[in-house]
């Protein structure tokens, strides 16, 4: 059985700045099919504009790469990891990524937990990736990402966008990959933005 520290897999946020893109980034152009999800690997610079860069790398956060994931309307993506688990049992892979999304305003990222290790291959991207069947997970947190939002990606998850609008997803992931959800967590303290109350709401 894999076991996860439970109850905390989402951190929202609030930051210094509204707008993470550069100016002539126009995100439907990335993406050749539209009726399928989606994932490209973007240079910082390609997409993000420097006062975001800077930001990031000033509060100890250098930025390593974008994923940056399409997401169809109406569509439920695989339940995965940001990596795979190896022969025993443990984790490889991306521990968290910081979300900004943008399209559809009605969508929600799960996490689940199973018994099961999943099942292990290369995925179109050529990575090695783990997944699992809905019927061996049971889920454990949802959220709507709204705000900047940091996530566990070493936990099993998906998307669902539930809108007849197309989603995106700009995911910053950090220079030193060693560092865990809860790291990234601490160094983002100032920027968290009351994500309790948030879910009370929902
Ligand atoms: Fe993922």
């Amino acid at each position: 059985m894999l076991h996860f520290q439970k109850n905390d897999y989402f951190t929202k946020l609030r930051f210094p700045f509204d707008n993470i893109l550069k100016k002539d980034v126009v995100l439907d152009d990335y993406f050749d099919r539209h009726d399928t999800w989606g994932l490209k690997f973007i240079n910082i610079d390609d997409m993000i504009n420097h006062e975001v860069k800077d930001f990031f790398s000033s509060i100890d956060l250098p930025l390593r790469t974008i994923y940056f994931m399409y997401g169809p309307a109406n569509e439920s993506l695989i339940i995965h990891v940001d990596g795979y688990i190896d022969e025993n049992g443990s984790y490889q892979g991306m521990l968290c990524g910081l979300n900004f999304i943008f399209g559809s305003t009605s969508h929600v990222m799960r996490w689940y937990s199973s018994k099961s290790y999943g099942e292990t291959s290369v995925n179109k991207e050529g990575l090695k990736r783990t997944k699992w069947n809905v019927a061996d997970c049971v889920l454990e947190k949802e959220t709507t990402l709204v705000t900047p939002t940091l996530v566990r990606t070493d936990v099993p998850h998906n998307v669902i966008n539930l809108s007849d609008q197309k989603r995106f997803c700009v995911s910053l992931r950090f220079s030193n990959q060693s560092l865990t959800y809860e790291d990234v967590k601490d160094r983002l303290g100032r920027w968290i933005f009351w994500s309790k109350y948030i879910d009370i709401i929902r």
